[in-house]
């Protein structure tokens, strides 16, 4: 097969130094941006006079019958070809002769490939934002169910304060509204067109980038030819943007782990987001969520590729950058499978609501009322904490609660302790009381899916 540089060369370089300078094997995944660039550039062409318009008719009637095969599965890819560009164009000739030859002009492939992952990556990334609100719904759904679920709430993975469980889950509500703003935000750098930059310098011909830009519903063009065909920032922040939200369902995988184990029994996952064990019979695994938790390094991984692959590159297209596809089309495929995973996982559990409200009654999570008590009445905090402290410590000793101590014991270590105290100590009032803006008060938290409600 003749390379459509072949009138440079007089040898042929062999099929194995080919193979190894590919990129068809994954950048096919972008046959659909590929000609979709292509028929915008060719209207361009006959609209500012480079080639004519029955050129132009023919050219795009071409691509769409392409469009079509690719569509189907149909279109033969060769490595001797190299990458999606040059396979295409080879398949346009094929099919429409010579005039095939004309829809390179005053393109590069340089400004092309460029074009096709700014295309992909606006369509990627508006599915994932709207993935992310479909989990966001269900977050909402679980917790509007479990305002007045009390749960203990944790520092240091110790019982800290008890809190609703709702609380918790619209704490991760939150990571994901601030994932969506960063996605959101990308797509404003996402919405600019390279094509018409060229190799590198721009072009000769009376080209009209703003046309093109427009046909592809791109929002505005590159200034600067070279950032053009040089700028994979977009994919970085992609990449970037998605680290963290994987970073985001990697800590609630963890605690959906811990939550489902046999020491704290908080929730049962569904037995479709679970697996047994082919050895031990009793068991049933959080695999999706061991899984999701162990793909968020792939993301990393890729992101700190892509970041490695271009520190250091010269202005302008270097061949490296071909290295800026699999992490990109493996962080989508990651993306959208885990936030798919986690909306039908997060749906199906069910909240043992008992057992997270048993937990708390048999701990000392409710210390801080008891010093808050005491503050309320005038003693400094610093002073209370210390008295709630001998009291914790004399429990300790005692083998009880806090709840378990009789009021002679509290008045004889302070006589400001009534009766009322034990209505503090409940951890149900503990967490309906705290109504700072914010907090985990029931009152707060109904405001808070309020809130998130307008959102989704
Ligand atoms: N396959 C190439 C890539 O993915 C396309 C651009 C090639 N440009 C070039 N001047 N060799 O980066």
């Amino acid at each position: 097969m003749k390379k459509l540089w072949g009138g440079r060369f007089t040898g042929s370089a062999e099929d194995w130094v080919d193979e190894f300078g590919a990129s068809i094997g994954f950048d096919q995944e972008l046959a659909q941006q590929d000609i979709e660039g292509s028929i915008a550039h060719a209207a361009m062409l006959a609209k500012c006079g480079i080639i004519t318009s029955s050129e132009s008719d023919n050219i795009i009637q071409g691509l769409k019958m392409l469009e079509q095969k690719a569509k189907n599965n149909e279109l033969e890819y060769s490595a001797k070809l190299e990458d999606i560009h040059l396979n295409i164009e080879h398949h346009l000739t094929e099919m429409i002769g010579p005039t095939g030859g004309k829809l390179h002009t005053a393109r590069s492939r340089n400004d092309q490939v460029a074009t096709d992952m700014h295309l992909y990556l606006k369509t990627q990334v508006g599915e994932i934002i709207d993935l992310i609100t479909e989990f966001q719904n269900t977050l909402i759904c679980q917790a509007e169910q479990n305002v007045e679920t009390i749960m203990p709430g944790y520092t240091h993975l110790q019982r800290a304060q008890p809190i609703s469980f709702a609380h918790h889950l619209m704490a991760y509500f939150w990571m994901l509204e601030r994932d969506k703003h960063r996605y959101t935000d990308s797509l404003k750098r996402i919405s600019l067109s390279p094509l018409g930059a060229g190799a590198l310098a721009g072009t000769t011909f009376p080209i009209d980038r703003n046309f093109t830009a427009e046909m592809l519903g791109f929002e505005g063009i590159y200034e600067n030819s070279l950032d053009a065909v040089s700028d994979r920032d977009f994919i970085l922040e992609f990449l970037s943007g998605s680290s963290i939200l994987m970073m985001h369902l990697s800590r609630l995988c963890e605690e959906i782990i811990l939550w489902s184990s046999q020491e704290f029994q908080f929730i049962e996952l569904s037995d479709t987001f679970t697996t047994g064990s082919s050895i031990m019979p009793q068991k049933k695994n959080p695999d999706m969520a061991e899984l999701i938790r162990g793909k968020t390094g792939r993301v990393y991984g890729s992101l700190m590729g892509l970041l490695t692959v271009l520190k250091g590159l010269p202005l302008a297209y270097n061949k490296d950058m071909q290295e800026d596809k699999e992490g990109m089309f493996d962080t989508v495929k990651t993306i959208k499978g885990s936030l798919k995973i986690f909306s039908g996982m997060v749906k199906t559990m069910n909240v043992k609501k008992e057992k997270m409200e048993g937990s708390v009654k048999n701990d000392f999570s409710n210390a801080t009322e008891l010093a808050d008590y005491l503050a309320a009445k005038g003693v400094p905090f610093r002073e209370a904490h210390e008295i709630v402290g001998k009291l914790v410590l004399d429990c300790i000793q005692k083998g009880c609660y806090l709840a378990d101590l009789s009021i002679e014991e509290y008045q004889s270590m302070n006589s400001l302790f009534e009766k009322d105290i034990y209505e503090a100590l409940n951890p149900y009032n503990a967490v309906e009381r705290r109504n700072s803006a914010g907090g985990t008060g029931f009152s707060e938290v109904k405001a808070q899916i309020d809130k998130a409600k307008e959102l989704v």
